[in-house]
């Protein structure tokens, strides 16, 4: 578990290194999960490379590596972003970049992790994130994890000819139960 910064029972998260450059891209350009972050173009190397290289410049966001303990592979990235001081909040964003690993709950153990360091080690008082409405699996994901439904934005967003709705979802300190986290201290 080299570099672990978050520990789980299945996976552990550590941060990104360059090394990590080329699944990132890889990842960030397949059809179907760019429609599922919002993104309508391409990234080239040296925008995701510079993408990377920004997520520890300031402490107002990171995302970190998902890497199974099992064989050390790094399988997707999680984070916060937009961290906010003042009124504690951040937004979660979450990417199971390899396919193979899907609907293995990779993506709600690394999920847990993330928000618990948010609540219990950065002292924040609400996460939330941005949901599109057709993506049945990360609603999924995120109600485990104990987000709640907060709104909709309604047919915000333009893809495959059709407007789709973009679903607000948040979980307050308050509402989190750390003891679910599967964090192994
Ligand atoms: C969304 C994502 C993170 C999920 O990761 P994952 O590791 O597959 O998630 P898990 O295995 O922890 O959980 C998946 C859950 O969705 C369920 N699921 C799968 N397909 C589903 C569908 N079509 N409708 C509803 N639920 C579905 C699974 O049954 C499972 O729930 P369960 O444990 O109750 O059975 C991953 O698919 C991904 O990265 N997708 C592309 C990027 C993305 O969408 N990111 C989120 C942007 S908001």
């Amino acid at each position: 578990m080299e570099k672990a910064f978050l520990v789980g029972e299945r996976l552990y998260l550590r941060p990104l290194d360059e090394c990590d450059l080329d699944r990132c891209l890889c990842w960030i350009n397949d059809g179907e999960i760019l429609t599922t972050l919002g993104r309508r173009t391409p990234m080239s190397r040296s925008m995701e490379r510079e993408w990377l290289l920004g997520q520890y410049k300031d402490d107002t966001t990171f995302s970190l590596a998902i890497v199974l303990r099992d064989g050390d592979r790094h399988i997707g990235n999680a984070g916060l972003h937009g961290i906010q001081r003042v009124d504690r909040s951040a937004e979660f964003g979450l990417l199971v970049g390899d396919k193979t690993e899907w609907g293995k709950g990779y993506g709600t153990q690394a999920g847990r992790l993330v928000i618990d360091h948010g609540f219990r080690q950065l002292g924040l008082h609400r996460i939330w994130l941005r949901v599109f409405a057709f993506n049945e699996r990360a609603h999924r994901v995120y109600e485990k994890i104990g987000f709640t439904h907060e709104g909709v934005l309604r047919e915000s967003y333009y893809a495959g000819g059709t407007f789709h709705d973009t679903v607000v979802m948040s979980i307050l300190a308050s509402e989190w139960k750390s003891d679910e986290a599967s964090v192994v201290e």
